[in-house]
């Protein structure tokens, strides 16, 4: 005997991203910031300004990527237990990337799912990490292999909090945004290569952008069956680079930065791109101090670290190789040999 259970239904997750200065926010409900010390010190007390609710907690978690994991969502989820949070209460990221995922993450799991919004405060958040609902935390087997697709209910991006960040964290957040041309604007990518982020109207224009970006391809597949895997440009490379420097070396766009050019020299081997894209890419990437440049101590380590990486299957690893700049290909056919030989090129 079978029993059938029909779950057809159209779910429509959409939501609205604000680029601007935050405006007032109302909520009729219990909310907690999920929050890091550094953040709330700079900028808790205008998020406050801006923000009302029935009842209002703050829960900090502790900066980094090396705190992004079950602790660390334990931490979360409890102090909601205890101020007997509902299914109906809200969460509010505000942070940066490892806040973002991590309580999207806790939203996603507290009671089988709550409500959250971002309200992120670093370029690369702010660009990348707080659109699209990928949630999450890392393990010892790497880097967000549990987490869950949960999208927000909204996304204020206000410049104003990048005022306050250091000129590296700033770098890597612009890695993200050259991932993003690269992968699918050529047009983005040449006002990139002109740009003064330095001038706040230029700044805005870059951040809709990518935001735009970002947002289209969501939109075209949310839960990266596709064309959202083209994102994961350089994070193959990149997710071993961060595990192998336990989290406290590189911040995570500059592990990017690196990876995408482990990438092109990966497409160049394979007379997928020309020399002179390689070149304009780390040119670009070189302009905003974004590293570029890796030591590989043990290249069949590395290669075999790919397979722990949750975006590969078990008999092929897969890798975003760009065919040119706006132009590139999800592949889990290239050969281990040529692979290892690009690796070679960046062993001590
Ligand atoms: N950060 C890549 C993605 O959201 O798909």
């Amino acid at each position: 005997m079978t029993v059938d259970i029909t779950l057809k239904k159209e779910v429509d997750n959409s939501y609205k991203i604000v680029i601007d200065t935050l405006p007032q926010l109302t909520f009729n409900r219990k909310v907690a910031i999920v929050t890091n010390p550094k953040v709330a010190g700079l900028h808790l007390k205008y998020l406050l300004e801006h923000l009302q609710a029935s009842e209002l907690y703050i829960i900090t978690v502790p900066d980094g990527e090396a705190y992004k994991n079950q602790t660390s969502i334990d931490i979360i989820t409890n102090r909601l237990f205890d101020h007997r949070f509902n299914r109906n209460s809200l969460l509010i990221a505000f942070g940066g990337g490892v806040v973002g995922d991590m309580s999207g993450f806790a939203a996603s799991i507290y009671q089988r799912g709550i409500d959250f919004v971002q309200i992120p405060t670093t370029l690369l958040s702010q660009v990348d990490a707080s659109v699209g609902g990928k949630t999450g935390m890392n393990n010892r087997y790497g880097k967000n292999l549990i987490g869950a697709f949960h999208q927000p209910q909204a996304v204020y991006i206000d410049p104003y909090f990048l005022t306050t960040l250091p000129p590296r964290e700033f770098s890597a957040g612009v890695a993200e945004i050259v991932k993003m041309a690269v992968t699918f604007n050529k047009e983005f990518f040449k006002f990139l290569e002109e740009a003064d982020l330095n001038h706040r109207e230029t700044l805005s224009e870059v951040l809709a952008q990518a935001v735009r970006t970002k947002a289209w391809v969501v939109s075209q597949d949310e839960k990266e069956r596709g064309i959202r895997a083209a994102l994961n440009y350089g994070h193959t490379f990149a997710h071993v680079i961060e595990k192998e420097t336990r989290y406290n070396t590189y911040l995570h766009g500059e592990a990017v930065g690196i990876g995408m050019v482990m990438a092109n020299k990966l497409s160049l081997a394979l007379g997928w791109m020309h020399e002179e894209e390689v070149d304009r890419i780390a040119a670009l990437l070189e302009k905003y101090n974004i590293p570029t440049t890796y030591d590989i101590e043990d290249v069949d380590a590395f290669y075999e670290a790919f397979y722990l990486d949750k975006k590969s299957s078990d008999s092929a690893v897969t890798f975003i190789l760009p065919r040119g700049i706006g132009d590139v290909t999800i592949s889990d056919s290239v050969d281990e040999r040529t692979v290892k030989q690009v690796l070679q090129g960046f062993a001590i």
